[in-house]
């Protein structure tokens, strides 16, 4: 606790002495003690120390519209005043989640007009999980249990979203992941493409799909679920040849196909969904973060309506939550969506802020430390490397967290995954604050260069 300001040291005892903070060492962040983020507007973050940092993670890849939106807290104070709650169990409703529905559906591409609401995005995984193999229980095949997910993909943190999710260090505790759902390796090329081409990377991790099917048996496979771009696992863009490979597979088999729309949903690529960058044909969509903008908590599965239909003659879905489609949640969703599309929002970072982004992050690329930049959208991977040629990596010193701490010093959230620097900023980022972003990022490549050398 280094801080000289009282308020931030009061904040930051009542940390130590009360609060567990999620993904963290808890005995570390005693020691060090939090970040303490009071306020934000726009892309900006202020903290309690007075320091005003881009955030060019939009917290955690939700804040789509940017901070500080009236609009959305006035619809919460709104509906709060008129039904602050109800259930949907029992055969109730409210209008905010009929008409949230309605408005993902108009949105959602061709054929998928029904949402089942969760309040994360880890719940809609959840409720995938148990809605695929009640469909294909329904259907007369209940052995098509298994699904089979990604290495390195993340789908959340409940059981079956951190079993789902193919990061080991979540799987090493807990004795995860749960019985029922097997990991295909990930189209990452520039960690594990060895000496393939990207194109014939793609090919090789695709067929991994295939292999898999077999190796388990059509008839126990119910579903295959990936995210369109993997996002907490270093922004791995597929090469070019992945998705119409697996496409091709999962045309030949009767499996059900699930995106996990959490990141990639509601703008990010530049398109409402991540499906409809690649053309991707998902039976299910996990969706979250952007559906709210993270001003509140909300997630949810949209349903092709073949599958509703399946679904329709199985008698009671025995799965809820107690607030699934909780009316303030889907009255701050639904002018959440009508900012993005009055205000054209995702128009403008396909046209604009997306291919500039691009542009003056690949700038990176002549940076001693920077082994490959690559982005779609407002997603962006810069790979920090000893040796650009081989792609080597600096070996055990942490170079990720160093930048990462030197980006935090400098006015700048970029978040480490490994030694892969990432950036998902909210869409709503201008031109300007984008020479900001690359500006500062390449500071903090120079600084930890440096460091490195030193
Ligand atoms: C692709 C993906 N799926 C699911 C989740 C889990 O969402 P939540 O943290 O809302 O449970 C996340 C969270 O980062 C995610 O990135």
């Amino acid at each position: 606790m280094t801080s000289n300001n009282p308020q931030t040291r009061e904040w930051q005892a009542l940390s130590n002495d009360h609060h567990l903070a999620p993904f963290s060492d808890f005995k570390q962040l005693k020691e060090k003690g939090p970040r303490i983020i009071t306020h934000a507007k726009g892309v900006y973050l202020w903290d309690s120390e007075g320091n005003q940092i881009l955030d060019g993670m939009a917290g955690l890849w939700c804040v789509a519209i940017g901070y500080g939106r009236d609009e959305l807290a006035d619809a919460a104070s709104k509906q709060m005043r008129e039904l602050p709650y109800y259930n949907l169990f029992f055969q109730t409703a409210h209008p905010p989640v009929l008409e949230l529905a309605k408005a993902i559906s108009d949105i959602a591409p061709e054929g998928m007009n029904h949402v089942f609401f969760t309040g994360s995005g880890s719940e809609g995984n959840d409720t995938m999980l148990r809605m695929v193999r009640h469909y294909w229980a329904i259907k007369g095949q209940p052995n098509k249990k298994v699904i089979i997910s990604r290495k390195n993909g993340y789908h959340g943190s409940t059981v079956a979203g951190a079993s789902l999710g193919g990061m080991t260090y979540m799987h090493e505790q807990g004795d995860l992941p749960i019985p029922g759902i097997v990991h295909i390796a990930q189209p990452y090329w520039f960690a594990e493409g060895g000496d393939m081409t990207p194109e014939e990377f793609g090919i090789w991790a695709a067929n991994q799909l295939e292999e898999k099917i077999l190796e388990v048996g059509v008839d126990n496979v119910g579903a295959f679920i990936a995210e369109p771009i993997q996002g907490a696992g270093g922004v791995i863009i597929p090469p070019d040849s992945y998705w119409p490979r697996i496409k091709e597979i999962l045309a030949k088999y009767d499996i059900l196909f699930v995106a996990d729309e959490v990141i990639c949903g509601f703008g990010r690529t530049g398109e409402w969904f991540g499906s409809d960058f690649y053309d991707l044909k998902p039976d299910m969509m996990t969706i979250a973060k952007g559906l709210t903008s993270g001003y509140i908590p909300m997630g949810g599965l949209i349903v092709r309506d073949a599958v509703v239909d399946v679904l329709n003659e199985g008698g009671d879905f025995n799965h809820g939550f107690t607030y699934s489609g909780h009316p303030v949640a889907a009255a701050v969703a639904l002018e959440n969506i009508r900012i993005m599309r009055d205000e054209k929002i995702i128009e403008r970072v396909h046209a604009e802020t997306a291919p500039y982004l691009q542009k003056r992050l690949r700038e990176l690329n002549d940076h001693p430390l920077v082994g490959e930049v690559r982005g779609v959208g407002l997603l962006g991977a810069i790979e920090l490397v000893q040796d650009k040629a081989t792609r080597k990596r600096y070996e055990g010193k942490g170079v990720g967290m160093i930048c990462r701490q030197f980006c935090f010093d400098n006015g700048l959230i970029m978040r480490a995954v490994g030694d892969t620097m990432i950036i998902a900023p909210p869409l709503v980022i201008t031109p300007a604050e984008i020479d900001e972003l690359v500006t500062k990022a390449r500071k903090c490549l120079d600084l930890t260069l440096s460091a490195l050398q030193g």
